[in-house]
């Protein structure tokens, strides 16, 4: 089977990223949101990321055209029906992630690939809500999308080896670099980012530093490209706080529990850049 058209359910930070990906490769692409305004604002965001690349001449008049073209927005599950792979990235949230992939088994043709961008939720579970489990794996991309060659291939104990070898071509094809996971909460790289990012949120609570100097000692430091706190703010700390959730959930380790701070931050809805304000205030820029 070979992957023509593809499906991106979300179209947040990840979503529209994945989708820029996939129509920039040139697969069409068929986007889902939840309602037509958050359809807009989406696509609206990668319709400037793409003017953008048209301003630094990476990209010409044409070229963009050709990548919109390829996107098809659309607002109800049922638009996903020709597609040969379908990735969700929805709100990192168990059972509605459970749920969207009932829905999707049923509106998709037998042959597709159902793939999840989750960060932390359990990948069987998705697989187990589904008549097709030996064709649903995670997909997990890395934020921003664009930018980050990584994707990691999750593989559940139902996943069967060739749906994973059908993953790997197209990750390659998107001009990624895929790495086998086991379908193990958080995977690789969260399994050991999330915890240095609490314990950053943690040492900040203790009073040991303020946030600048804390992001410039972990960059200068460590040569890391950017401090916890700036990437915190890139990745949403509602996502963070929904992973640290899922963590500690499975592990039971005081080292997985989000912060009492950074609940309180979700809590007075301050995100990240998403909402506009989270560790720094991006409302002034
Ligand atoms: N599409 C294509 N190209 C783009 C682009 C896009 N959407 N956006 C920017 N670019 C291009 C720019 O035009 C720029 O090109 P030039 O160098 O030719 O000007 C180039 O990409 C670099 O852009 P920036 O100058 O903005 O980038 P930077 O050098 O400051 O690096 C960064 C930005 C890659 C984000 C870097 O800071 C970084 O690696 N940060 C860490 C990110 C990270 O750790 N991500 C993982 C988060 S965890 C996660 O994702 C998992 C999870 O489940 C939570
Ligand atoms: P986000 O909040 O920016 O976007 C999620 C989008 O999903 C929203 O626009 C929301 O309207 C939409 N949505 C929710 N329910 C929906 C439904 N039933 N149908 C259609 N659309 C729906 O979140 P995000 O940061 O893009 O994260 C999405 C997924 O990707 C999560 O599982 C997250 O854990 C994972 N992820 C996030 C990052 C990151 O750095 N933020 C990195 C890798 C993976």
């Amino acid at each position: 089977m070979a992957i023509k058209n593809v499906g991106v359910i979300g179209c947040g930070l990840m979503g529209s990223g994945i989708a820029q990906v996939s129509a920039q490769a040139g697969f069409r692409t068929v986007v889902v949101e939840a309602n037509r305004e958050l359809l807009e604002r989406g696509l609206g965001g990668l319709g400037r990321t793409l003017d953008g690349l048209v301003a630094k001449a990476k990209l010409d008049e044409a070229g963009k055209k050709q990548i919109l073209d390829r996107i098809v927005g659309a607002t109800d599950l049922a638009a996903l029906k020709d597609s040969d792979l379908v990735i969700e990235a929805i709100t990192e949230n168990q059972p509605l992630k459970n749920e969207t992939f009932a829905r999707l088994d049923a509106i998709c043709p037998p042959h597709a690939l159902l793939a999840s961008n989750t960060s932390s939720c359990n990948v069987t579970a998705m697989a187990a809500a589904t008549k097709r489990p030996a064709q649903v794996l995670g997909l997990h991309f890395f934020n921003p999308v664009p930018l980050m060659k990584l994707v990691e291939v999750v593989q559940t104990i139902l996943t069967d080896d060739k749906s994973v070898a059908q993953a790997y071509e197209w990750v390659q094809a998107v001009g990624k670099v895929p790495v086998r996971a086991k379908d193990s909460t958080a995977f690789i790289v969260n399994r050991l980012l999330v915890p240095y990012l609490l314990d950053a949120v943690r040492v900040y609570e203790g009073g040991l530093a303020s946030l600048e100097d804390i992001d410039t000692a972990m960059k200068l430091g460590c040569g890391y490209p950017m401090g916890p706190f700036t990437l915190l703010d890139l990745v949403g700390l509602d996502t963070t706080m929904y992973v640290a959730e899922v963590m500690f959930e499975e592990f039971r380790e005081a080292r997985y529990a989000p912060p009492p701070l950074l609940k309180r931050m979700v809590m007075a809805g301050q995100l990240g850049r998403k909402s506009g304000k989270g560790f720094y205030d991006y409302r002034k820029q």
